[in-house]
C-alpha cells in the first residue's frame, strides 16, 4: 500500500513539475516575441511586400472573403499590423472587428494605418474575449507559440455557436524549416514552431471544430473548422 501510494505521489509530482516547465516555456517565449516584436513592428511592413510577392496577401484574401456566410463578429488573434483585419473589412462591411496582439508596438503600427477597429493587447494562449465571433482567424502567429493546443482551444471558445475559424501558419516545407533555424538567431532566442497538415487537423478536431479543412503549399498550411456546438 505505501509502495502505491509513494509512485502515486510522484506520479503526480512528475505531472505537477512538468506542467509548471510547460507553462514556463510559454511565458518565456511570450516574453521574447514580445521583445523581438519592439524592434520589428516598423518594418513588418516591408517584410508584408516581401512575402506578398510570394502570396500572402492573396492566399489571406482569398480564405477571408471565401467564407460562406458573412461575419458579424470578427477576431484576428496576432494582428500584426492589421493586414488580415484590413482584409476582412473590406470583405464585410459593417462587421465589428477585434484585433489582438502581444505587442503594444504591433498594435501602434496597426492603428496608424487606420480603420474603425477595437484594438486588445493580450495573449492568444489566453485571449480576453468571450464567445461573441462569427470569425476567429489567425495568420502567422501560431509559429510564434509554444502552446498551440490552448491556442486554437482558446479560438474556439471565442466562436458562437456556428462560428467559422481560419488559422495559418508555417508548416513542415522548406520556408518553415529555414525560419525555424534563423527566427531564434535573430529574435533574441523565440522559438519558431512548425507543424504538419496532420497535427494542425489534430490540433483543430481535439479543440472540437467541425468540418476541418486542411490546405497547404511549400510556404505554410491553411485549416478552417466550424464551431457546431455551444461549449
Ligand atoms: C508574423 S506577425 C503576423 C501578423 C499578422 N497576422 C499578419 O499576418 O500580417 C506575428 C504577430 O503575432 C503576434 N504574436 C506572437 N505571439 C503572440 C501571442 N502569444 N499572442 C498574441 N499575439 C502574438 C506578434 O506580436 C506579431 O504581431
Amino acid at each position: 500500500m505505501k509502495i502505491i501510494r509513494f509512485f502515486s505521489l510522484f506520479a503526480r509530482t512528475g505531472c505537477l513539475i512538468l506542467s509548471h516547465t510547460m507553462d514556463d516555456t510559454a511565458r518565456q517565449q511570450e516574453f521574447r516575441v514580445q521583445k523581438w516584436a519592439r524592434g520589428q513592428a516598423r518594418a513588418y511592413p516591408l517584410w508584408l511586400r516581401l512575402i506578398g510577392w510570394m502570396g500572402y496577401g492573396r492566399m489571406m484574401r482569398r480564405a477571408i472573403a471565401g467564407l460562406p456566410h458573412a461575419p458579424r463578429d470578427v477576431l484576428d488573434v496576432g494582428t500584426g499590423t492589421g493586414a488580415a483585419t484590413r482584409i476582412a473589412m473590406e470583405a464585410y462591411p459593417g462587421a465589428r472587428v477585434v484585433a489582438l496582439d502581444l505587442s503594444p508596438e504591433f498594435l501602434e503600427e496597426a492603428r496608424r494605418q487606420g480603420g474603425s477597429i477595437r484594438f486588445v493587447q493580450g495573449g492568444a494562449a489566453a485571449l480576453p474575449v468571450k464567445a461573441s465571433f462569427d470569425l476567429a482567424m489567425s495568420f502567422g502567429v501560431l509559429c510564434h507559440t509554444a502552446d498551440a493546443a490552448q491556442v486554437v482551444r482558446e479560438m474556439r471558445r471565442a466562436l458562437r455557436p456556428g462560428g467559422q475559424a481560419l488559422l495559418w501558419t508555417r508548416g513542415r516545407g522548406p520556408s518553415g524549416q529555414l525560419l525555424r533555424w534563423v527566427f531564434p538567431l535573430t529574435s533574441g532566442g523565440a522559438e519558431f514552431y512548425i507543424y504538419s497538415r496532420r497535427e494542425l487537423r489534430r490540433l483543430f478536431e481535439e479543440a472540437g471544430f467541425a468540418e476541418v479543412r486542411v490546405t497547404g503549399d511549400a510556404h505554410g498550411v491553411l485549416v478552417s473548422g466550424k464551431a457546431t456546438v455551444q461549449r
